[in-house]
């Protein structure tokens, strides 16, 4: 009750759990009484969960806490149970409306990257917990990162990656913002004398998503990512300036054309009033490797004078195809997930897209060069004079469930609705990989609840003819709930509808 602010969804597949926050886990009257004093809100003066991992059979779970951010580490099977408790400072922003993210690798690293401060001045991307020594990025130091909103991270093979957007240093007319790949070795230990707790591997990256044209139309701002490992193939969301007229685009990057750029040159300033200019790699196939320097020394293989002065690449990392895979006018969009789909001849990617007016737009990735993607439906959570941003996506690939974070509500929609479509045209018509028409059954169903391949009809070359095919989920196809607290029971946790109804709630 009184709960808000959805905007953390993990999943604990061990109990078949969503963990949506922790309802309580209120900050003291004393911590209020400091938060008030310095000026901030009510509102702003509340703890709001902007870390929860799930880490074995532990949650690590970070909140602002009134502006002096604390970190916990639950029982993954009784969250009120808590083992330890820790300062959030670098694991968690101060301020609520920061953006952040974090990771926990299997050897039990924390990685964070977030504003240090009350203030929000000092960003840094932060590793402490496990065995390795604590590192951050230069404070202060507006090459390493300047004024970046962070959107993501994750651990892929021997590094870690951020995904970000900040103003671009190398741009000098005028203030821009470009989005980021950025990564550090997980073996990294920080320098000796030079570069003392401090990444010694930290290098970033512009992303390019832009229409092409004469003059190329960038979406320089990335809101949000879903990465793919298996294909190793990242899809990003891009807006233009918030100052500038509503425009997205969907673009994919392929993480061999991401290591390509880090393995090239460098983008290199001499000093504040010289040029950029490109500098070659002095280690070009640069892959975390230590020297062993006695018994208790092991540095990267990165020379310390040059970890310091090269930390941006030259190259500019392009997306998989020249052209997006996705664009609109007039909308944001705010998060993305991504779903593949075994259809009838081949495997699709299923884009899901919020959008800043709260629906959640499903778009197919496009299938060759020639053919372009098609927006195949519009999902409306909410009727629409109760339309609100939405705050978290998560997909859960194996349930084939899309949860949806707003203020005051978590939304269930199940992906799979063919039993909507009640004709053979209508099913096949609908261009939906889920879909076929089952010619035995004489029924739209999935390709799972079809007999054979054989007689399962689906023919994915074009469009479908009209985009959004049907408004809203009010109508008889709604499938989807919001997702509310058990009663009692488990705090913060909500326990899975396992009876697999699909009623619309009784608040619709
Ligand atoms: C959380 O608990 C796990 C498992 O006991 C432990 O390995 C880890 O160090 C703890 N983390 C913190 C921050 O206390
Ligand atoms: C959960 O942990 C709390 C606090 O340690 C304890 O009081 C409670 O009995 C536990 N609940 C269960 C079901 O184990
Ligand atoms: C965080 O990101 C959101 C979405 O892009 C943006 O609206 C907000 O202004 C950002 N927060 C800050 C402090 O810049
Ligand atoms: C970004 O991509 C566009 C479209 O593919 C291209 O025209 C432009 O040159 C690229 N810009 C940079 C800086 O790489
Ligand atoms: C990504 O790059 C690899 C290696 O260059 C290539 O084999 C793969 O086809 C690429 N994936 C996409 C989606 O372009
Ligand atoms: C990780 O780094 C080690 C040491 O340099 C190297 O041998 C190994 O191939 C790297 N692994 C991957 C997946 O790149
Ligand atoms: C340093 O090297 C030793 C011996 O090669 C190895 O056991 C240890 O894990 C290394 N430490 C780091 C932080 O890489």
């Amino acid at each position: 009750e009184g709960t808000v602010d959805y905007s953390q969804l993990t999943f604990d597949p061990g109990q078949n759990e969503l963990i949506v926050g922790e309802a309580e886990w209120h900050c003291d009257e004393f911590t209020k009484g400091a938060c008030f004093s310095r000026g901030k809100s009510e509102e702003d003066c509340q703890n709001y969960i902007r870390v929860l991992l799930v880490n074995g059979d532990r949650l690590f779970t970070c909140g602002t806490n009134a502006f002096t951010p604390i970190c916990t580490n639950r029982t993954l099977t009784n969250l009120t149970e808590i083992h330890d408790q820790i300062s959030g400072m670098a694991r968690c922003p101060y301020n609520p409306v920061h953006n952040s993210t974090a990771l926990i690798t299997s050897s039990g690293e924390l990685y964070a990257a977030t504003a240090m401060d009350f203030s929000g001045r000092d960003p840094a991307i932060y590793r402490s917990l496990g065995g390795l020594p604590p590192l951050r990025t230069a404070q202060y130091n507006s090459k390493w990162l300047n004024e970046p909103n962070f959107v993501s991270s994750y651990d892929i093979g021997n590094f870690t990656y951020f995904f970000f957007r900040e103003n671009a240093v190398e741009h000098d007319c005028g203030r821009t913002v470009f989005s980021r790949a950025a990564r550090v070795c997980k073996n990294d230990i920080g320098g000796r004398f030079l570069l003392e707790d401090t990444w010694t591997t930290f290098m970033k990256a512009r992303l390019n998503c832009s229409r092409p044209g004469e003059i190329p139309f960038s979406y320089n701002e990335l809101q949000g990512t879903f990465f793919l490992p298996e294909l190793e193939l990242l899809y990003g969301i891009f807006t233009t300036n918030v100052n500038s007229m509503a425009a997205s685009a969907v673009c994919a990057f392929n993480l061999s054309a991401i290591t390509q750029v880090f393995s090239g040159p460098f983008k290199y300033q001499e000093n504040s009033r010289s040029a950029w200019l490109p500098y070659t790699n002095p280690n070009p196939d640069f892959q975390c490797g230590t020297i062993d320097y006695g018994s208790y020394v092991n540095l990267t293989e990165r020379n310390l004078q040059d970890a310091q002065k090269f930390i941006l690449m030259h190259e500019v990392v392009q997306p998989v195809s020249p052209v997006p895979y996705f664009m609109e006018d007039n909308v944001r969009f705010s998060h993305v997930a991504v779903d593949v789909v075994q259809g009838k001849d081949m495997l699709f990617h299923i884009i899901y897209l919020a959008t800043d007016y709260g629906t959640i737009k499903k778009v197919l990735s496009p299938l060759n060069r020639t053919m372009g993607s098609c927006l195949l439906d519009e999902i409306e959570l909410l009727p629409p004079q109760e339309r609100q941003p939405i705050r978290s996506l998560l997909i859960l690939h194996s349930r084939s469930e899309l949860f949806v974070g707003v203020r005051d509500q978590v939304i269930k929609i199940p992906l799979m609705r063919c039993n909507f479509h009640k004709s053979r045209d209508a099913c096949v018509g609908a261009r939906d990989p889920y879909c076929g028409w089952d010619l035995v059954l004489k029924k739209c169903t999935t390709l799972e609840e079809s007999l054979s391949m054989s007689q399962w009809e689906q023919r994915i070359t074009e469009c479908p003819v009209r985009n959004v095919t049907v408004d809203g989920g009010f109508g008889p196809w709604s499938g989807w709930k919001p997702c509310s607290h058990s009663d009692g029971g488990s705090v913060g946790a909500w326990a899975n509808d396992r009876r697999g109804s699909l009623s619309p709630s009784p608040g619709l």
